[in-house]
């Protein structure tokens, strides 16, 4: 229950200084999240690969706020430099946050924030930014009250950043976490992300992701607009069942490790996601003819190869390859010789399954 979260303090607590520096992976849905109800609770259920190298290093610096001003008192820096266009977003964040941790109304913030990956890459941040921040902000709820156990840190700061944006609940832990409930997977549920704790094969601990830039351009649609158009959307209940039918799938293929099944399941959701877009009111495309060319190009090679090569895409036109380890030189070949050209000025990142989020300092 979202009350458990409130977290009650004295004006004697926040009187301290101090600097937290988290860095917070990106993750990529197999199951995708696709339609929510407000306050971001999904209409589905959703699981991805947490990432390694795509991240968001976020430092905040906290003082006792010297005004005494009701409102938040931040100053917001990107890649070492004052950024006025990220405030309303942190803005909005702190408000729906700010009944959770009540303290963010008494300290000035210095936000410090930079990603790994190219500005304006055409990969969301807001998973990785969202989750640092919200990871921050748990670590000076801990110097207050230091007996809070790493699970309470861990859901809680899930549950925080959800309310950022709803991806960035699974950019805590990893390698695999589910968000939003689902019968058979123990304490799923619609607040926080929890790390899978069924059975997981090997190979999928060490999948990688090679994400092929094929459109940095500002997207069209923003999701926050793309998950409105799917209340009232016509197949929009087919779609939720669909996503829990292969989410069920998935548990006995995370366990098995059958590859060819996976392929299924994940191809299967990227498309279907699109679908989605595609049959929204206004209607909408976020793939590009690379995108495609991309896609028809995974499948022949797949199909002449036989190695475990499939795709899956975003809200977005970028393509994210993902190939077991024992795959790995094919698929680099094949991604370097037939694919990287299809990219906007032949830009990839290559990553791989991690494990969550470090506490940096
Ligand atoms: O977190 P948002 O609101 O940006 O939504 C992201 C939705 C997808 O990336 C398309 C799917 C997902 O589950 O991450």
């Amino acid at each position: 229950m979202e009350k458990n979260f409130i977290f009650n303090l004295s004006s004697e607590d926040t009187k301290a200084s101090g600097s937290v520096t988290w860095q917070s992976p990106s993750n990529i849905a197999l199951i995708k999240y696709w339609g929510k109800t407000d306050p971001q609770i999904p209409k589905n259920v959703s699981v991805s690969f947490t990432l390694s190298n795509c991240n968001t290093q976020t430092t905040v610096r906290y003082s006792p706020k010297m005004s005494s001003s009701d409102g938040f008192d931040f100053k917001v820096f990107f890649d070492e430099k004052e950024n006025q266009n990220f405030r309303p977003k942190i803005e909005q964040f702190f408000e729906r946050v700010v009944e959770y941790v009540p303290f963010i109304r008494n300290f000035q913030f210095e936000i410090h924030t930079e990603n790994s990956f190219p500005h304006s890459s055409g990969i969301a941040s807001s998973a990785s930014g969202m989750s640092a921040l919200a990871l921050c902000l748990m670590s000076i709820q801990k110097s207050i009250d230091p007996q809070l156990s790493e699970s309470e840190f861990n859901q809680k700061a899930s549950f925080l950043a959800r309310l950022g944006s709803g991806s960035a609940a699974r950019s805590i832990e990893g390698p695999v976490v589910v968000w939003g409930q689902h019968p058979s997977v123990y304490k799923s549920n619609d607040l926080y992300g929890t790390k899978y704790s069924g059975e997981i094969h090997d190979v999928f601990t060490s999948f990688h992701d090679t994400i092929l830039l094929v459109d940095k351009g500002e997207k069209k649609v923003s999701s926050t607009l793309g998950h409105k158009l799917m209340l009232g959307h016509p197949f929009a209940e087919s779609r939720f069942e669909q996503a829990k039918d292969n989410m069920s799938r998935l548990i006995a293929i995370l366990k098995n490790g059958e590859l060819d099944s996976f392929i299924d399941v994940v191809e299967r959701e990227a498309l279907s996601l699109h679908a989605m877009m595609m049959t929204s009111d206004p209607y909408f495309i976020l793939m590009k003819p690379n995108t495609l060319e991309i896609i028809n190009r995974i499948w022949n090679f797949r199909k002449l190869s036989g190695f475990h090569i499939c795709f899956t895409l975003d809200a977005g036109a970028n393509v994210h390859v993902l190939y077991p380890d024992k795959d790995k030189n094919a698929a680099v070949e094949f991604i370097k010789k037939e694919l990287v050209s299809f990219c906007q000025n032949g830009q990839f990142i290559e990553d791989t399954v991690g494990n969550g989020a470090k506490l940096l300092h």
